[in-house]
């Protein structure tokens, strides 16, 4: 059990709160039931999405961990609470998309469900007040926030964490259509996973069912107003669990 005393809260994102500890090398995660979309032009409140998220991400973090991927994750605490590692986050979100779906189907002439191979790694902008702007080479050395070897391993960790997610998804009948993730700097200068891994930041697709809606397990619910969102996600957690072994507590 890991003792610890709730500090100042550092930051206030759309979906999770980080507060300070007493301890300088640990952090407290609060996963929120709060639900945005299109940069928070849309918003809700999920009764229990924090929680589902948190306890999915969390087994899927230790599931990257297995598989030799570092990330900021420690343990859980509370249901909808996690401790982690402090990052320096990198501003900078890496999508990998498997199969043709959202923004990229709008942006270019690409059907919904096309299958991808090799994958395409997208990088963005992480700035709400720009929207995210996807972003070139050449933006992205003007912009000066990576070395190129450390473009070069984040682009390495993020296609290692879609080999073990994509692997992890198929054994429990989900299709990971894309995934959005964001890393960061510990303080040894190790780049990590970071942020969450959720129904908020995949795409995933029931395997089973073959209604192009009804197989919808993940955010395009609440973005397409599509409805069951909890339920949906509650059934993503199912199926973790049934895979995964309960998670560090630090209760
Ligand atoms: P996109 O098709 O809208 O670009 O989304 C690609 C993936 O990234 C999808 O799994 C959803 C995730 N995502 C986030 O996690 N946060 C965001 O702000 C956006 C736009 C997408
Ligand atoms: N996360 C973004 C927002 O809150 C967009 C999205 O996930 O669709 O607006």
């Amino acid at each position: 059990m890991t003792h610890y005393t709730l500090g100042a809260l550092l930051y206030e994102g759309k979906a999770k709160r980080v507060f300070a500890t007493d301890q300088s090398d640990l952090v407290a995660v609060e996963y929120k039931d709060d639900a945005t979309a299109f940069n928070a032009l849309k918003k809700a409140q999920l009764a229990g999405k924090g929680e589902l998220n948190c306890q999915i991400s969390a087994r899927l973090f230790e599931l990257l961990e297995r598989d030799g991927i570092p990330t900021h994750y420690l343990e859980l605490q509370e249901p909808n609470w996690m401790l982690v590692r402090p990052v320096t986050i990198v501003p900078v979100e890496v999508v990998i998309r498997n199969t043709a779906f959202g923004s990229l189907c709008k942006q270019m002439p690409i059907e919904p469900g096309t299958p991808l191979d090799p994958p395409l790694l997208d990088l963005y902008y992480k700035d709400d007040a720009f929207g995210d702007p996807l972003l070139t080479d050449a933006r992205l050395e003007r912009l000066g926030v990576l070395t190129l070897a450390q473009r070069q391993e984040l682009e390495r960790l993020a296609v290692a964490v879609n080999a073990s997610l994509r692997r992890f998804f198929d054994g429990i009948g989900l299709q990971l259509v894309d995934f959005k993730i964001e890393l960061g700097f510990t303080a040894d200068g190790t780049l990590v996973v970071a942020d969450e891994i959720s129904p908020d930041t995949c795409r995933l697709w029931d395997q089973q069912v073959s209604d192009a809606s009804d197989r919808i397990l993940d955010k395009d619910r609440f973005r397409q107003d599509l409805g069951g969102v909890v339920e949906a996600y509650g059934e993503v957690l199912k199926r973790v669990q049934g895979a995964c072994h309960a998670p560090r507590s630090g209760k």
